[in-house]
């Protein structure tokens, strides 16, 4: 089965190709040289680009893999969450593909796709907890299905990704920020005051990472100088921010795995995935838990087609098609496939 993915939630343009779940062509375009101007993603350009830059990719996918769009069996598209202009894009090239073609059309809940892209090079095995830590969400699934998602916790204001970016972006680093703090991090040492692991007090299994963004850019205001000369490095002050997150992401998966203790995996993924501190945190918490842990190849972190396709097929697969009037739905607002979960806390 041929399955085309198609995403513009964000700042990356992607089309891809996926015979019965094998990735078999790809065509993508960043937009951070567009924003990287602002600190941010400007959604006005965003959409812009996405208008500019999605047929283009699309025609340049099909030449380069020598495949005719009639041979097309499935169609797939990021409907959200995400910038609703953007996401606009995407879902209206894809609903017109659809008719012109006469082929069904799916739209993909972005996360979802996220956190099923370890599938891409491995099995899946149901049920399984999802880590999915990306620019704009941080969110924790229970996935008992590619169809069903129990969403058991997410940040009530920044995403983690987004607050690598903020921080980033205050002490200096260019946009998006999160990498140059992974890389910086690496080289670390802890001659530095601790940052607050935010949110914990609590029962719930949400995140909250706005108050640790104010903490980090104050304790970066009271170091003098971070040259290395008293002592306190970059890489110290990124070292400590970076394990603050990553130390709060395995305390939360950890509460989130007491409580369902019947999980056969953990699953690791969001561009924030591809961080090496979080990445070594989480891998450590799963082999103390006695648990496999599957993660996206690097390039499959961040966001791209190919595992909106994957999704796509998967569900397309357990018998799930949408007609030509879903509709994109913007961050913020509630996905209808994100199903409420009642934890026991007894
Ligand atoms: O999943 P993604 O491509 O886009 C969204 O759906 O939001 O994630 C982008 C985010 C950015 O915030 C970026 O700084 C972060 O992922 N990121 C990283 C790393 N690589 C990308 N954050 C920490 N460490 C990294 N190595
Ligand atoms: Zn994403």
């Amino acid at each position: 089965m041929l399955c085309l993915g198609i995403e513009t939630s964000c700042d990356e343009t992607a089309c891809a190709l996926l015979e019965d779940g094998k990735l078999t062509g790809e065509a993508l375009a960043s937009q951070i040289e567009v924003h990287g101007f602002f600190g941010g993603v400007v959604p006005e350009l965003a959409s812009r680009e996405h208008y500019r830059l999605l047929g283009l990719l699309y025609d340049h996918l099909f030449v380069q893999t020598g495949v005719r769009s009639q041979d097309l069996d499935l169609i797939a598209v990021a409907r959200g969450p995400g910038l609703l202009g953007s996401l606009l894009v995407g879902v209206s090239f894809a609903k017109g593909l659809a008719l012109a073609l006469d082929k069904p059309v799916i739209g993909v809940n972005h996360l979802h796709a996220h956190a099923l892209a370890p599938g891409l090079h491995a099995n899946l095995n149901f049920p399984a907890l999802a880590l999915v830590v990306s620019g704009g969400h941080t969110h924790i699934y229970r996935v008992e299905s590619p169809a069903r998602f129990m969403l058991l916790g997410r940040s009530i204001d920044d995403a983690a990704g987004e607050v690598f970016d903020k921080v980033g972006n205050y002490i200096g680093l260019a946009y998006p920020a999160g990498k140059e703090i992974d890389r910086l991090a690496q080289t670390g040492v802890g001659t530095i005051p601790k940052l607050p692991r935010p949110y914990l007090d609590n029962e719930n299994l949400d995140f909250s990472f706005s108050g640790l963004k104010t903490a980090a850019c104050s304790l970066f205001d009271t170091l003098p100088d971070l040259s290395g000369k008293n002592g306190s490095t970059l890489q110290d002050f990124c070292r400590e921010f970076n394990a603050a997150i990553a130390d709060t992401l395995v305390e939360k998966l950890s509460r989130a795995l007491k409580l369902n203790p019947d999980v056969r995996e953990l699953w690791l993924s969001g561009g924030v995935a591809a961080n090496t501190l979080i990445r070594k945190s989480i891998s450590g918490f799963a082999a103390k838990a006695g648990i496999d842990l599957k993660l996206p190849e690097f390039g499959l972190c961040t966001d791209n087609a190919a595992m909106i396709a994957h999704a796509g097929w998967l569900k397309y697969k357990e018998g799930i098609e949408d007609g030509l009037d879903f509709a994109a739905i913007p961050r913020g607002r509630k996905m209808p496939d994100d199903l409420a979960c009642q934890i026991d806390r007894s």
